[in-house]
């Protein structure tokens, strides 16, 4: 069972994740956690560039994938064979609507190809206004995404990115992640497994 959750920054992935493997654990399960970009070299190297960086924008859709192909083969696929469930914050999702700004649906489509669709991939649904300010009340430095006019746009290349991978078949369960964290955990138990 290879789960990813996915959404703008703001949504609350991070915090849903912890919830529900928590809930995993308590149900007996061996959790895996995860994320991308990854705690590996390429993973390390993408964060670098994101709290501001030199890297173009083509080389940059290329380094998310290199940093895929390591996750998969270092953490994910290991994980997996043990008969873990894998839970990750961001798989190729990720990609396809954020690096799809600059590099267009295409470009990234085939830099993704080779990837495996997850069992089933969460997808937490908040306006990006909603998301801002959840940012902001954070108090991080934001990363190169975090703008409303940013997040607009990759809000729009979500839609566009699910309607293509829903077309071919993998499994996108849209969640409403507005109100308290145990809300949206409640929602996210309801639709994913185990029920
Ligand atoms: P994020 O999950 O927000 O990490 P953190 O909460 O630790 O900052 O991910 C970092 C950023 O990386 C986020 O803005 C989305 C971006 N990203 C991509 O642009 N493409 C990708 O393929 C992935 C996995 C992430």
């Amino acid at each position: 069972m290879f789960i990813a959750f996915e959404g703008l920054d703001g949504s609350g992935g991070t915090t849903q994740i912890a919830l529900y493997q928590a809930a995993l654990q308590a149900a007996g399960h061996t959790v895996c956690r995860t994320r991308e970009p990854s705690d590996g070299p390429v993973g390390k190297l993408i964060r670098e560039e994101l709290a501001g960086g030199v890297i173009g924008d083509d080389v940059f859709g290329m380094l998310f994938a290199a940093d895929r192909r390591d996750h998969l083969d270092r953490v994910v696929n290991p994980a997996l064979a043990r008969g873990e469930v894998v839970l990750t914050d961001r798989y190729f999702l990720s990609s396809l609507a954020y690096q799809s700004q600059a590099l267009g649906l295409d470009r990234v489509w085939s830099l993704n190809a080779e990837f495996p669709a997850a069992t089933a991939v969460v997808m937490l649904d908040l306006p990006p206004e909603a998301c801002l300010r959840r940012v902001e009340a954070r108090g991080a430095v934001r990363d190169r995404f975090e703008t409303l006019d940013q997040l607009q746009r990759i809000a729009a290349a979500y839609e566009a990115a699910i309607l293509r991978c829903r077309a071919r078949g993998d499994r996108i369960i849209r969640i409403d992640a507005s109100g308290t964290p145990d809300d949206v955990h409640q929602r996210v138990r309801g639709a994913v497994w185990p029920r």
